[in-house]
């Protein structure tokens, strides 16, 4: 395949991390087993010692660091960053920002995120902590497109997890990641086809 076949056929997907990157690397193990037709062309992270940035890097993918000192810089750097990479789809993984919406007004429905908890239920932050003080007996994963609100576009894929009686944020927070990575790789299966 020349390089122009390739580029023509191949979605590309950019990664905003902030931390640990176990779902972008969830992301890069699906990419190298060619589970996912989409490569990730560009990581960026708004903290320059993510250990996400080092998973990138292992997998010889390009990395971008737009510190967040300044808000108003930092969107503005990543918002030209972005446009100039024009990818298929931006996925929001462990980055802990809000996107302003000119973020989503530029990229309709290009902007995914993954949250651990079955939406519309636990949106923003410590989602495993309020399901396990809410004492419902399940929770889950979300993956999503992005809107203008915090943890509420449209639904692309959920996964439930059960709540076991001696659950810990930790012992919880573990076994919704692993749900997580599946949730992903599987929402990006379902992108890629209907594209
Ligand atoms: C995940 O739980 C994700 O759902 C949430 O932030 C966490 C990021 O984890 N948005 P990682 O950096 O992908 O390991």
């Amino acid at each position: 395949m020349t390089f122009e076949l390739f580029m023509m056929q191949t979605p590309k997907i950019v990664v905003l991390v902030s931390g640990r990157g176990s779902n972008l690397q969830a992301l890069i193990d699906a990419q190298t087993k060619n589970q996912i037709q989409s490569h990730i062309s560009l990581v960026i992270s708004n903290k320059p010692n993510a250990f996400a940035l080092e998973r990138a890097q292992k997998a010889g993918i390009r990395t971008l660091v737009i510190t967040d000192q300044n808000r108003k810089t930092l969107f503005k750097n990543l918002l030209q960053t972005l446009k100039n990479e024009n990818p298929d789809w931006i996925v929001l993984a462990g980055f802990m920002k809000i996107l302003p919406p000119e973020f989503i007004q530029t990229f309709p429905q290009k902007i995914i995120n993954i949250h651990p908890s079955l939406l519309p239920d636990f949106k923003g932050l410590n989602a495993q902590k309020q399901a396990l003080e809410a004492g419902v007996s399940q929770t889950g994963c979300t993956v999503h497109f992005v809107d203008e609100g915090c943890d509420t576009g449209p639904i692309i894929l959920q996964k439930t997890e059960a709540i076991l009686p001696n659950d810990t944020v930790e012992s919880l927070s573990a076994r919704l990641l692993q749900k997580e990575h599946a949730c992903l790789v599987e929402a990006l299966q379902l992108l890629e086809k209907k594209s």
